[in-house]
């Protein structure tokens, strides 16, 4: 989506950058997109974006890695063809299929035939998909795994498998002679700047970790995996896919990355101890009621502390903060026309940026007549792969004693299970073709 400002800045960009030497024999061939104000529906940039692609040239030929969006093809064709020959050509490597960087492979493939493709493994299904091949028009592809290598004469390409940063199928390629890392959308952020180099584009530290913190933040393990294979490269310079090429203290990036992917002091402190929230609405204080007493039975448990929180009264992104670090989230809602109230669903709807995996999930609340809420709300938390070890609880209009009393139970049967770890069945990212 784009601005009548930022319309004005596109134009003004049209007499873009020719290719740039990042390294010796490597050359930035990407796009510059600094109209958009919007990217992926879900992310929005002040500065529009970069779609980063690369050649590579050894004595036995050239790579180029990754391409650019299909209606960028023609600048990424250009700045190709000021540095390369289609037939020097024998290397693709995709280090992800995301269509921002895949949407020129169709027209490179036809202008390059004799290219070899080089992906991960998990990108087979996803390749096919994306180039339908058929019987007289075959897919020729490699796929690699940490540590393969690819020779251009004098330069080499090697793979590291990196998945789900953030697409199933990424994988980094690091240019050994150089010390190149050509890391996907690691490391990257939507910032447009034509100078390109971090130490040329302004303050963009902002942009880095909104990045990481709506594209990388569901993937933490991933990323913690990752580093352990990116951290003990002789780095000189990481070439993202997105905004600035990292020349400067390229390390800063994975050490930011490092720290962003780490539990906080707080959550270390509470080792051993195991956090249940409960987070609730009620417009006439029911609902409220039934939360207090749950509290009240989930405390009777050592070992947990739980928190209680009246949604009303608060901003949903230190909520999305503190249920990132606990392990048990329970939501309360009166049912309001047929529905939970609008704020649980704001909240729910403002987790797909944390790892909920494993975390135990339970609802309850006050109804008059139909009482759907709390059933709505369980579908929603095992949507976001919760498990939900114990059914949700509704108490018609205003709870009796006896009915706080089975509120209690109904926190010391949630706490039970969170001391006892109860397993269910949790769909993983990985399952997902
Ligand atoms: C505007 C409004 C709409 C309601 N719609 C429903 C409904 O669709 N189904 C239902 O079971 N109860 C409905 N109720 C009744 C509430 O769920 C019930 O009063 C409940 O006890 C309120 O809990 P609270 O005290 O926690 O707000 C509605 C109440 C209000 C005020």
């Amino acid at each position: 989506m784009m601005s009548p400002a930022a319309s004005v800045i596109a134009r003004d960009a049209a007499d873009q950058a020719p290719a740039v030497e990042v390294a010796p024999g490597v050359h930035w061939i990407g796009a510059l997109d600094p109209g958009l104000r919007t990217f992926d529906i879900i992310l929005r940039t002040a500065n529009g974006t970069t779609y980063n692609s690369y050649l590579v040239r050894g004595d036995d030929g050239v790579a180029v890695i990754d391409t650019v969006k299909a209606e960028f093809a023609d600048d990424f064709f250009a700045r190709l063809e000021s540095v390369a020959r289609y037939d020097e050509i024998r290397v693709i490597v995709l280090n992800h299929l995301e269509p921002d960087h895949t949407g020129a492979l169709p027209e490179l493939m036809r202008r390059a035939p004799q290219a070899q493709l080089y992906i991960s493994k998990r990108a087979t299904a996803m390749l096919k998909a994306l180039l339908k091949p058929s019987d007289d028009r075959p897919l020729v592809y490699k796929t690699v795994a940490t540590g393969d290598e690819v020779s251009l004469g004098g330069r080499t390409l090697r793979f590291l498998h990196t998945p789900f940063l953030h697409w199933p199928d990424t994988q980094c390629t690091w240019l050994v002679e150089e010390g190149v890392l050509f890391s996907g959308d690691v490391f990257g952020c939507h910032h447009c700047d034509a100078r390109l180099f971090n130490d040329l584009c302004g303050d963009f530290r902002f942009a880095f970790d909104y990045y990481y913190a709506h594209i990388m933040r569901p993937f933490k393990s991933y990323v913690v995996d990752a580093l352990k294979l990116i951290e003990p490269l002789p780095i000189k310079l990481i070439a993202p896919t997105h905004g600035p090429v990292l020349r400067d203290r390229p390390r800063r990036y994975v050490t930011r990355y490092r720290e962003l992917s780490t539990p906080s002091l707080a959550e270390r402190i509470d080792q051993g101890e195991r956090s249940l929230i409960i987070f609730y609405m009620s417009a006439y204080g029911s609902t409220a009621r039934m939360a207090e007493a749950i509290r009240a039975g989930a405390e009777e448990a050592g070992g947990i502390r739980v928190s209680l929180y009246d949604l009303e009264g608060g901003e949903i992104q230190p909520f999305v903060d503190l249920i990132e670090s606990a392990d048990a989230l329970v939501l309360g809602s009166p049912t309001i026309n047929g529905d939970a109230a609008k704020p649980i669903w704001d909240l729910l709807s403002s987790l797909a940026v944390i790892d909920l995996k494993g975390k135990l999930g339970a609802a309850f609340g006050s109804y008059g007549w139909t009482g759907e809420a709390v059933k709505m709300i369980e579908d929603r938390l095992r949507g976001l792969k919760l498990r939900v070890p114990v059914a949700g609880l509704r108490i018609k209009l205003i709870p009796t004693d006896e009915e706080l009393e089975e509120c209690r139970d109904f926190g010391r049967a949630l706490a039970g299970a969170l001391v006892r770890g109860e397993q269910g069945r949790v769909i993983d990212f990985a399952d997902l073709g």
